[in-house]
């Protein structure tokens, strides 16, 4: 059963420079116990997309639908949705937050201040399951971060997403920064609690991460989800010019060299009206000069004007 359903989301935000159109008419759905991978280059929207979800955009709104178990999620006041569904049904792994574990409070004070927040009495058995959860031993509540190596600080933050135990956690970047052996145990890690009916969001800019853990995939560039499906449809008939790209631009063992997308991403300070990804597209034509409407494919979509008549 869908329990994600977005439509249309759009998230601005305001600048000294004028309005930042960081996230422009996004559509996906989710069903229970399902994942989704959002893949795409640096400021192409991916971490606003997640804090429009869990409606922690500082200095930013965000307008369309979202349907959280059939609940409009951007429409209810605020305290109804901090008591209801933040942190309790919608998590989020932020990014970089590794980095922003207060230093001067052991891993248990800092648990603890989240969950009296929250008023919750049997704060001990929480944490211990949360902890256990991520395959931490207990000791490490005596800790400081400043004790704690790169992977362990990485499972307290996600212990901390875990710690209400919500239905859909964002996860951010969750590995990046961390050597590939401790992002392979993150991925696992984040693979067994999937096991047990979590569903996440997992951001990244590295596809071959992706395709551990997603049903399905949303590419964003330039504001815009590109191309959304089955992450079996994206990785086996890539339909996008970008999504080629960047699968393209993965390493492989065998050796081949991995082609690059020449150029960078278009500024999100003026809304184009062109397709957004004209100036790096080698298949461009005419009627890309207009911004492409979502085409449907199997199991998404496609903003290329290259899919027209197939609909
Ligand atoms: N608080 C803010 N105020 C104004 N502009 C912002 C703010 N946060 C992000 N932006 C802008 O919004 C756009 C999208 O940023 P976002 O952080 O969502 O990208 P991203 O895809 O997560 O990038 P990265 O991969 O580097 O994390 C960028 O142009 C960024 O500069
Ligand atoms: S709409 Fe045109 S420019 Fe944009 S990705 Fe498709 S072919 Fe390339
Ligand atoms: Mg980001």
């Amino acid at each position: 059963m869908t329990f994600l359903k977005v439509t249309g989301l759009t998230s601005r935000y305001s600048s000294s420079k004028g309005p930042v159109y960081a996230v422009d008419d996004v559509d996906f759905e989710l069903d229970d116990g399902e994942s989704l991978g959002i893949a795409g280059e640096s400021a192409c929207g991916k971490s606003t997309l997640g804090l429009s979800l869990i409606r922690m955009l500082s200095g930013g709104t965000a307008k369309g639908e979202v349907l959280f178990d059939d609940v409009s999620i951007l429409d209810i006041a605020e305290s109804k949705f901090d008591d209801e569904f933040r942190w309790k049904k919608i998590s989020m792994i932020f990014q970089g937050a590794m980095n922003s574990l207060d230093p001067v409070f052991t891993i248990n004070e800092q648990f603890l201040e989240i969950l009296k927040q929250h008023h919750f009495d049997d704060s001990d058995k929480i944490i211990l399951d949360a902890i256990n959860s991520v395959n931490l031993d207990k000791n490490i509540l005596k800790k400081y971060p400043h004790e704690l190596s790169g992977g362990m600080k990485q499972r307290v933050i996600i212990a901390m997403a875990l710690l209400l135990q919500p239905k859909f956690v964002i996860a951010d970047e969750p590995t990046t920064a961390l050597d590939v052996l401790i992002q392979s145990q993150i991925i696992n890690l984040l693979k067994s609690l999937k096991k047990n009916g979590m569903s996440f969001m997992l951001i990244t800019h590295d596809l071959a991460v992706l395709s551990e853990i997603s049903d399905k995939i949303g590419i964003m560039y330039g504001g815009q989800m590109v191309e959304f499906g089955s992450a079996e449809q994206i990785y086996k008939n890539p339909k996008h010019p970008y999504t080629r790209g960047l699968l393209e631009s993965i390493p492989t063992l065998k050796g081949n060299a991995p082609k690059y997308i020449k150029g960078v991403p278009p500024s999100l300070l003026d809304a184009p009206t062109q397709c957004r990804f004209i100036e790096r597209c080698p298949l461009a034509i005419e009627k890309c000069k207009q911004l492409p409407p979502k085409f449907e494919t199997d199991t998404g979509y496609v903003r290329c004007w290259l899919y027209e008549d197939e609909n």
